[in-house]
């Protein structure tokens, strides 16, 4: 059976956003020292201070010791360049949902860390195969996708790309089990599992919505309420980012030749263009100004 990396394996996470901090977050706890590099200033160190406050959070509600809450934290470290990611065993990448901009990344860290490195990308929706079209070595990348908030949602797909060597998802498996997850193989294929089936659940609310058939609240209710979904299709939406759940959309529009049922909606690219991308930037379908959750009109 293969073995998951062990905890003296360092793990560099790039990206600290909303998942990349969340990944960060479980990897630490999980024992690993943890390199979080962000490209904008100071974006590393302001995630990492979250984290610690999470794991005080944690300890003073009795799920951790205070010595394994403060041992955790000190386990992070903010990089400031990619430089610093030399002795990564591996490397979890979140940034931005975008092929060219992963792809650039990905190349620049084959010529920083080892051979034996395994490269990782938590991307929603774009392909494992083509990103790792662009390296010299496309067999140790793989898919290691978490769900919004790592910390706390148990499943983690872990996506092969047509390269990715058996071992290399295989290991990613038994390391997400390891760190308390619940992992699932899937292939590369356009939005691999969960976010593929997740596509009409928003669309179909959409399409309701735009039909005038119910408001975003009803709707949501519906769902919670009637049919045991933990969130509805909108505040869901509000809580990923319409930023990065429209560009899931596009993604397996594209990815299935502009099929007519992964259609993405204009109101969402609404959303989009005028910053309302939900929770994160205090306004989506819901307002979040004063904190409570009210239908915008
Ligand atoms: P985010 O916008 O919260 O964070 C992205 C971070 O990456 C930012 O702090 C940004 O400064 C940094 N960044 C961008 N380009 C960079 C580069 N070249 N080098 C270093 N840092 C860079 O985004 P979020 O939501 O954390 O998403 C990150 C990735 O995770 C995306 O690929 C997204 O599709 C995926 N994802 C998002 C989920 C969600 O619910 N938000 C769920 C699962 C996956």
């Amino acid at each position: 059976m293969t073995q998951a990396l062990a905890t003296h394996t360092v793990v560099a996470v790039i990206g600290a956003g909303a998942m990349g901090a969340g990944i960060a977050q479980v990897a630490a706890a999980a024992g690993h020292t943890v390199k979080l590099l962000d490209n904008r200033p100071g974006a590393a160190v302001q995630a990492i201070d979250g984290i610690c406050a999470q794991f005080e959070k944690m300890a003073a509600k009795g799920k951790l010791s205070l010595e394994a809450a403060q041992a955790a934290g000190a386990r992070l470290q903010a990089a400031e360049h990619l430089a610093d990611l030399f002795d990564a065993g591996l490397v979890v990448e979140a940034i931005v949902e975008n092929l060219q901009v992963k792809q650039a990344l990905f190349k620049d860290l084959e010529a920083v860390v080892s051979e034996a490195c395994i490269l990782a990308s938590n991307t929603s929706s774009i392909s494992i195969t083509a990103i790792g079209a662009a390296l010299k070595n496309p067999q140790r990348l793989a898919g290691l996708h978490f769900f919004n908030p790592a910390p706390l949602m148990a499943l983690v797909e872990v996506v092969s790309g047509l390269a990715t060597e058996l071992a290399v998802a295989t290991t990613l498996f038994a390391t997400a089990a390891a760190w308390g997850k619940t992992p699932v193989h899937a292939k590369s294929t356009p939005g691999f599992i969960v976010n593929r089936v997740a596509r009409p659940y928003y669309a179909e609310a959409l399409r309701v919505l735009h039909e005038g058939g119910a408001d975003c609240a009803t709707l949501d209710a519906c769902c919670r309420e009637a049919g045991g979904f933990r969130m509805g299709p909108f505040e869901l939406m509000d809580m990923i980012g319409h930023d990065v759940n429209f560009a899931v959309t596009q993604s397996v529009w594209r990815a299935f030749f502009n099929a007519p049922r992964f259609l993405p909606s204009l109101t969402q690219q609404d959303l989009v263009d005028a910053g309302f991308l939900g929770k994160k930037s205090g306004r989506g379908f819901y307002s979040y100004q004063d904190s409570a959750l009210k239908p915008l009109p």
